[in-house]
């Protein structure tokens, strides 16, 4: 007991950790237990194979190769997946916090809910795609287990829990994220979200949510679920053409209709989590009345707007933002949004647009600056950027700040 009094007894309250849960690189403690998935360069990659754009953002654990456990280590890890180290729960299965190596690593281990709507294919995209794919952005893989019918992923722990937990149905009590936090969050997604687009084939991710931005102790935001992860079109296709998955509210209204995947189908689900960031509000919420429970619906008026901005935004913040930042934020996430996939910008753009606003708020601090009252900028309103984007490539979206 004394190893996991640490674990309150409520499920979902990710802020009930002690300091020395900070969760540990998995390193050759993990590597020497079991077997790699990756036979070949034993970094997780290979020439030629899928791999990142360069090595400056690699977060340098290539040599986290993931391991197979034993199902009795990570039932011993989780006491029997006890209810009370129950983390959270989600369309794979439950997900517990455990303890390897007698109590030294503390991680986060996903069971598959063998009733459950995805199977064993996502188990399999997942494993593989997180052996490949590093980055500092991007949650780290420990290992796995394939025991019988059972099907494990073991993660690294992220104390903070996901982006979900920290912007919706806020206890009294607890704090909402601030402005800059938030924009720090945007900034490192998209980071993540980067590495996957300009990965060798690409990466098409297809579950961008919030509740899959899991958060360190910092405030860094990594990328999970891989299971419904597509490489992207090659060669002179545009598209890959796929059975629609993914969650309502994010889905991209192409992808939805036809099925027709592509990089921008992303770009469209990281709109709305900018507007779930901006606003507070979920990206689909049944406990709204109608008209209003789909977020793009409900901001869609807004959005058009520029004099309309403020009025969306999460009143959690309390005005405590840079109306000049608002502004650019909102101009991003309306371009993210648009209807015609080719308009919307790459994420390069996107990860461009972000570092620099994410850098203002850091040097003015978010209390300083000018609150939502402060002067609009010269930046281009919705309306202005719809009405030029049939000319609009985006290559160059930093040139309006
Ligand atoms: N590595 C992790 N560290 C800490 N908490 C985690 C980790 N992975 C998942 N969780 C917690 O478990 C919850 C459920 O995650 P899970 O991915 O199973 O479901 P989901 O993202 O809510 O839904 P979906 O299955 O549709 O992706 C997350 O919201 C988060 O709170
Ligand atoms: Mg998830």
């Amino acid at each position: 007991m004394s190893c996991f009094s640490c674990m309150g007894p409520r499920p979902k309250d990710v802020n009930d950790y002690d300091e020395d849960m900070v969760p540990r690189s998995s390193n050759s403690a993990v590597h020497a237990r079991g077997k790699s998935i990756d036979s070949g360069s034993g970094n997780g990659r290979k020439d030629g194979s899928l791999k990142g754009k360069g090595t400056g953002e690699s977060n340098n654990q290539n040599n986290n190769v993931a391991c197979s456990f034993a199902f009795k280590e990570l039932a011993t890890a989780t006491q029997n997946f006890r209810e009370a180290n129950l983390i959270g729960e989600g369309g794979f299965g439950s997900v517990y916090k455990g303890r390897l190596d007698s109590g030294l690593q503390i991680v986060a281990i996903k069971q598959l809910n063998l009733e459950g709507l995805q199977g064993n294919q996502e188990f399999v995209v997942e494993v593989l795609m997180l052996s490949l794919m590093h980055h500092k952005n991007l949650v780290n893989l420990i290992g796995y287990c394939t025991h019988g019918e059972q099907r494990l992923l073991v993660y690294e722990f992220m104390p903070m829990g996901s982006l979900e937990y920290h912007l919706f149905d806020l206890e009294p009590g607890r704090k909402p994220l601030s402005w800059k936090t938030r924009l720090k969050i945007a900034a490192g997604a998209a980071h993540g979200l980067e590495y996957l687009h300009k990965a060798n084939p690409p990466v098409i991710y297809r579950d961008l949510k919030s509740s899959n931005i899991l958060l360190d102790n910092e405030f860094n935001p990594k990328l999970s679920d891989f299971g419904l992860a597509k490489l992207g079109p090659v060669g002179d296709n545009t598209h890959v053409s796929t059975r629609v998955m993914g969650t309502y509210g994010y889905c991209a209204p192409e992808y939805a209709m036809t099925g027709k995947l592509t990089l921008k189908s992303d770009i469209y689900s990281f709109g709305v989590v900018l507007l779930e960031l901006i606003t507070g509000r979920k990206a689909y919420d049944i406990s709204k009345k109608p008209g209003e429970q789909n977020l793009v619906v409900w901001s869609t008026p807004f959005l058009k707007d520029r004099r309309k901005y403020v009025h969306m935004v999460d009143p959690m913040l309390d005005g405590q933002f840079s109306s000049r930042c608002l502004h650019h934020a909102v101009a991003v996430t309306a371009m993210c949004l648009q209807e015609q996939a080719n308009f919307r910008p790459s994420i390069t753009d996107i990860v461009t647009a972000l570092d620099y606003l994410l850098a203002q708020a850091q040097n003015a601090g978010t209390n300083r600056g000018g609150s939502h009252s402060a002067k609009h900028s010269a930046l281009p309103s919705s309306e202005e950027f719809n009405a030029n984007s049939q000319n609009r490539s985006y290559e160059n979206m930093t040139a309006m700040f």
